[in-house]
């Protein structure tokens, strides 16, 4: 992991904006965002509450980011400022999400830290997840959502974003399993899916057709024979 542990460094040491984040997530961001940092990027982040996070991606990413966030709260547009600029919409609206792509065609992160409701995951990430830039990075946090019914989810209930999760694992590896899964447009754009402890990192990345060469060693000839 190349983390330089700036964000919870950042975190321990936050006066500006309230930030609420579990502390074993920011090891996780650095790994899948270091890759961003002082680059031109566009990150989107869903559920901006306290304005604490958008300052601290801000800061994290660089001066030359352009930082998102979306929330269904007209309060949170008070927390735009140079550099972060604020949505207000439910992340389910494909309208919303489509202003904004049309604001920002290349989205590099998206993290949804939004309503956490099961049908709202789905809908965000599967509207937002093709349209993102190909080689971005799509994170979901506070998935422990997944298992609590007053979020739609349960253990291995239909619709909470763990068994998507699941079946996007399967059609990953689509091109392995004998025409049983037709190659998607996820199995052709997904060059990962990271699964931690209420986190899922979806790394993008073109995929071309499955090579499997055989190396060796060359074949000498034996010097007791000449040559
Ligand atoms: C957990 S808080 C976000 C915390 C923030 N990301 C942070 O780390 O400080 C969740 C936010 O999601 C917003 N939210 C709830 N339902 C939403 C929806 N349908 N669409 C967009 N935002 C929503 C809430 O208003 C709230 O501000």
């Amino acid at each position: 992991m190349s983390s330089d542990g700036f964000l919870h460094r950042y975190f321990l040491n936050n006066g500006h904006k309230r930030l609420h984040k579990w502390v074993h997530y920011f090891d996780i961001y650095e790994k899948h965002f270091e890759r961003f940092r002082n680059r031109p990027v566009t990150m989107l982040e869903i559920g901006v509450f306290g304005g604490g996070s958008l300052a601290m991606w801000r800061e994290y990413l660089g001066p030359q980011a352009r930082i998102i966030g979306l929330d269904i709260n007209p309060a949170c547009k008070a927390h735009e400022a140079e550099g972060i600029e604020i949505h207000i919409g439910s992340q389910d609206d494909p309208a919303v999400l489509d202003r904004i792509l049309a604001e920002n065609p290349t989205i590099d992160i998206v993290l949804d830290d939004g309503s956490h409701m099961m049908r709202h995951l789905a809908a965000t990430f599967q509207h937002l997840y093709p349209r993102m830039s190909p080689h971005g990075v799509y994170m979901l946090e506070d998935l422990h959502t997944c298992y609590w019914d007053e979020f739609e989810g349960g253990l291995k209930r239909p619709g909470s974003f763990m068994e998507l999760a699941k079946e996007l694992m399967d059609s990953l590896n689509a091109a392995h399993t004998r025409g049983a899964l037709p190659i998607s447009d996820f199995t052709a754009s997904t060059f990962s899916m990271s699964v931690y402890d209420s986190i899922i990192a979806f790394e993008r990345r073109p995929q071309g057709a499955r090579l499997a060469p055989v190396t060796q060693p060359m074949p000498r000839k034996d010097p007791a024979k000449g040559g």
